[in-house]
């Protein structure tokens, strides 16, 4: 397959980014932190434009308000070469706006308004998926639970594999997910499905064992930050590690790590092939700050990885 076609369902947030966020801050309590900027970013935007940057077609299906981030952001995602037709301008309902507090470590939290996402449904994904054929949906947890199951119902009548990232970290039930082609958590988010820190070796096999027996996937593969990711398979588990850098902000990391790896694997690569082509993806962007802006292209991770072999 050469250029494959791929849908992408979820959020689309402006990022506020405060750097030097070392601590916490109690109730009532303001911290001192660095320099601030804003960003578009939101999980299921990062990975459209990670998908575009990685050589697929894509369309995105989401919504913003009508209101200035959301032009800025459609714009943005317009000059990555991003489908951005059935993005609709909900009037009600303000852009999405994520708060993200990054540490030294370049590791964040976050607090995020969902504004317009919270409206993305059913019939959003539907008339994207009238209008086009699709190769693979990927999508995430950044909209309406409902959405998020009708979407993989929607692509399962059509026979489309679903790439589900389950963040951010909740607890949802797998049911209505049974089948997917990969079910994709960070550290957090396993915690949130499977009540099991993935902290050592043995608890992430455990954890993906039983997520796998739950959703039923061809693959879980948990992604465990500075660790790498493990893939279970469903008779074997797998730490594969990821490439050493300079981590100044891991915002999108994730997102860029299954949108890459959603690619290569649409593009015929094997897993194992797929997954490092993803570390080196997703090991850019963390050495870089922001979201959407931090996301390499086919090339720069081509680059990455002839100089690492
Ligand atoms: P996000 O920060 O976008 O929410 P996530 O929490 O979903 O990301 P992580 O587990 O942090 O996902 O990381 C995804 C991938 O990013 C990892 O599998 C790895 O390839 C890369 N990565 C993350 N942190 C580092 C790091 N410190 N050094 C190198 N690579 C990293
Ligand atoms: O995955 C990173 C994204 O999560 C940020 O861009 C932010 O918008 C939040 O949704």
């Amino acid at each position: 397959m050469n250029k494959p076609k791929i849908l992408v369902v979820g959020s689309m947030n402006m990022d506020l980014y405060v750097e030097g966020a070392n601590r916490l801050p109690a109730f009532g309590e303001s911290v001192q932190c660095g320099h601030y900027g804003y960003a578009p970013g939101g999980k299921g935007a990062n990975q459209a434009v990670a998908v575009a940057k990685q050589g697929a077609d894509v369309f995105m299906v989401g919504r913003v308000g009508d209101d200035a981030y959301g032009k800025t952001m459609k714009e943005a995602m317009e000059s990555e070469g991003v489908h951005t037709d059935c993005v609709v301008t909900d009037s009600k309902r303000q852009t999405g706006l994520a708060l993200m507090l990054i540490n030294e470590d370049g590791r964040y939290v976050s607090y995020v308004g969902m504004g317009a996402n919270d409206g993305v449904c059913e019939e959003d994904v539907r008339a994207a998926m009238d209008k086009e054929s699709f190769d693979m949906v990927i999508m995430q947890l950044e909209m309406p639970l409902e959405t998020v199951y009708r979407t993989y119902e929607l692509a399962k009548e059509r026979k489309i594999p679903v790439f589900l990232d389950a963040g951010p970290a909740m607890k949802i039930p797998l049911d209505r997910l049974k089948g997917l082609f990969i079910l994709s958590p960070n550290e957090a988010e396993t915690k949130a499905l499977t009540g099991i820190s993935p902290d050592t070796e043995e608890a992430a096999a455990a954890a993906a064992k039983q997520l796998y027996e739950e959703a039923e996937p061809e693959y879980v593969l948990l992604k465990l930050g500075s660790k790498g990711a493990l893939l279970y398979d469903g008779t074997k588990s797998e730490l594969i590690p990821c490439f050493k850098v300079d981590a100044v902000d891991s915002t999108a990391a994730g997102d860029t790590f299954g949108a890459a790896l959603a690619i290569r694997l649409c593009k015929g690569d094997e897993i194992h092939t797929a997954i490092r082509f993803a570390h080196a993806a997703a090991g850019i962007c963390v050495s870089r700050l922001g979201a959407q802006i931090s996301i390499p292209t086919e090339e720069e991770v081509e680059e990455f990885l002839a100089e690492r072999s």
